[in-house]
């Protein structure tokens, strides 16, 4: 416990907190990692959860992460809140999809859809700590063949690192022995206000270097392919408050807000920056950089009566998650090239996302 005594209270608090049995009949094993900025990081081997994120700022340390602090919040929470998402991330029409002439039915657990790897998708699990450092923490996961209906043995590892340059970099791999659609992504919200219960997500202005975007069905499946976002509320390639155009489109209105996919510029291996958002007041800056195509903008809108950390709920946006991903239901879209969720038997899956944090009193760009 010594090593925790240079962290924020609110990091000592939640180690303390999370204590007790998960369902395994297990202890949670936490792990904070601290730069020399003073920044940290926690992480935890159930769902290979991010559990938080503290900036030190003149007022204190600021949480930036939404989240829960105890393993009872933990299971009850739906928002999937920090958690590693597989084999696939966001929906998968009617649960199904076929590869080489065969169908595959997997997991339901939105209706008749598939949403975030099934009912008991990566983000269940208990991930292996396989190993760590004062900068960074790797979890491991075995995934037999047929889980939640998917083909063949995925081994996974995600590994957080926590950079000098105040990063949180998220490297995913996995190699698979059949062929098998997978999409890994985290499911963080942020509000870079801080985690308190008057923060809105709609607040923050927002960047999204993006033309196009993914419509949906009321229950979030793509109805189409991609369309321009411009002339639509859907349009972040200008930095804009999220709330100026809130519900603005009918696309919105069937969500509650933002919860659609956008394709992102300029898709490579390399990592690209993609998106920045910052505080009304300029003092907080978030980059997000990735290798994926895309990326689901997420304001939040369920999470009315989710379990937050300390007293009560969460409010309908009070973060906002940015989960890159491949397009949804991508394997049931093989026209989609430059979404090809589809690893190869025995190749290499490897991806990153990077969120890089800025904060000072000075003005953010
Ligand atoms: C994703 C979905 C949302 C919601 C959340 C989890 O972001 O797109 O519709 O299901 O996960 O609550």
């Amino acid at each position: 416990m010594s090593v925790l005594r240079s962290y924020p209270d609110s990091v000592k608090a939640l180690h303390e907190n999370m204590q007790g049995l998960a369902n395994d009949g297990r202890p949670a094993r936490l792990i904070t990692l601290c730069n020399a900025s003073g920044m940290t990081a926690t992480f935890m081997d159930l769902g290979a959860t991010w559990l938080s994120c503290t900036l030190p700022m003149a007022e204190g340390a600021r949480e930036v992460l939404l989240g829960v602090d105890t393993l009872a919040a933990f299971y009850q929470q739906a928002g999937y809140l920090g958690v590693t998402v597989g084999r696939f991330a966001n929906r998968i029409n009617n649960a199904q999809f076929s590869l080489h002439g065969k169908d595959y039915s997997i997991s339901k657990n939105q209706g008749v859809h598939c949403l975030h790897g099934g009912v008991e998708g990566f983000n269940r699990r208990r991930w292996t700590l396989v190993e760590w450092s004062d900068r960074y923490v790797v979890y491991g996961l075995r995934s037999p063949d047929g889980d939640q209906g998917f083909p063949g043995q995925l081994d996974v590892t995600v590994r957080y690192e926590l950079t000098q340059a105040n990063g949180v970099e998220i490297s995913y791999h996995g190699v698979c022995d059949q062929d098998c659609p997978v999409s890994l992504t985290n499911h963080a919200y942020f509000n870079l206000q801080g985690d308190t219960a008057e923060m809105d997500c709609r607040d923050h202005e927002l960047l999204i270097d993006a033309d196009a975007y993914l419509p949906i069905d009321a229950s979030g499946v793509p109805i189409s392919g991609c369309v321009p976002v411009v002339k639509s509320g859907f349009d972040f390639r200008v930095k804009k408050p999220i709330r100026q155009d809130f519900l603005k489109d009918e696309q919105q209105q069937l969500v509650g807000g933002y919860d659609h996919a956008y394709l992102l510029n300029q898709p490579s291996q390399r990592v690209n920056l993609v998106s920045s958002v910052n505080t009304p007041d300029q003092t907080v800056k978030m980059n997000v950089s990735t290798s994926m195509p895309s990326a689901q903008l997420y304001t939040g809108n369920f999470l009315d009566g989710c379990p937050r950390r300390g007293e009560g709920c969460y409010k309908n946006h009070a973060g906002f998650a940015f989960e890159t991903q491949y397009l949804p239901d991508s394997p049931n879209h093989p026209e989609w090239t430059f979404s090809n969720s589809l690893l190869k038997a025995n190749k290499a899956y490897h991806h990153k996302t990077l969120y890089e944090f800025v904060w000072h009193g000075l003005k953010a760009q």
